[in-house]
């Protein structure tokens, strides 16, 4: 595994303050723009509120992408966009030309997978090098919409299915190259749930998505977990 920075926090609420620290500081020192892209999920969504309770902050220098989408309709409380609108969009007041998300309730979700691709390389560059990419781990191990043992997602942003029993298997992500291409990657862990396969990735025994990504990873790389995640790791208790 490349050089990967562990912190482990004794709670969620300490997760995300931990992490919001870092982007608030990234925030200041970014010039002109910070680009971030945010992860679904309810350790994602902690932070989100944590930094919308910081009305003053240069937010203006802000522009946000999502790394991952379910395909459901517009509004659908599902929809990672819903949850960024209500947990951080809407109560820092961002305006739309900031907020970059992928139309994943179009029909044709390949399509929407190419322009929302189209739109990242635009705004960020080609290869895309975004500043920050948050990440979850969610507890079969997948981490964006990448899940264990699908086919590999190619190109900057792929349309994908989930496994089978996965709510809303139509997804649209970021794939492993885009991962790989972001200065600084924060991966948010929290829940007993998590531990099993938290010790897995770190003892080389799990071959998933986020073991993947933690191998190949040359840039920044930080894991801001809990008690309750880090307790399978060895030397934890
Ligand atoms: C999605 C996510 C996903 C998420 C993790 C963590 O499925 O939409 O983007 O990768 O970040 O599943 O979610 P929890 O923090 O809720 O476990």
């Amino acid at each position: 595994m490349s050089a990967v920075n562990l912190q482990i926090e004794a709670n969620p609420e300490a997760v995300a303050e931990a992490a919001a620290a870092l982007v608030l500081a990234a925030l200041h020192l970014a010039e002109p723009t910070l680009t971030l892209a945010l992860a679904g999920g309810s350790t994602p969504q902690r932070l989100y509120r944590r930094l919308a309770r910081e009305p003053e902050q240069p937010w203006s220098k802000l522009r946000l992408f999502l790394g991952d989408e379910r395909a459901l309709p517009d509004g659908h409380p599902d929809r990672n966009t819903s949850m960024a609108m209500g947990a951080l969009v809407e109560p820092l007041g961002l305006s739309t030309s900031q907020v970059i998300f992928p139309h994943a309730g179009a029909e044709d979700l390949g399509a929407a997978a190419l322009a929302y691709q189209q739109r990242l390389l635009q705004e960020v560059g080609d290869p895309p090098c975004l500043d920050i990419v948050l990440l979850g781990m969610g507890g079969d191990g997948h981490t964006a919409s990448l899940f264990p043992g699908e086919p590999p997602a190619t190109g900057w942003v792929a349309a994908v299915q989930a496994p089978r029993d996965t709510a809303a298997r139509q997804r649209l992500t970021f794939t492993p190259a885009t991962l790989l291409a972001a200065k600084q990657v924060f991966v948010l862990i929290t829940g007993r749930d998590k531990a099993e396969r938290l010790a897995a990735v770190f003892e080389g025994r799990d071959e998933g998505p986020l073991a993947q990504l933690l191998d190949a990873r040359r840039g920044e790389t930080r894991l801001i977990v809990d008690t309750a995640a880090a307790s399978g790791l060895a030397g934890s208790q």
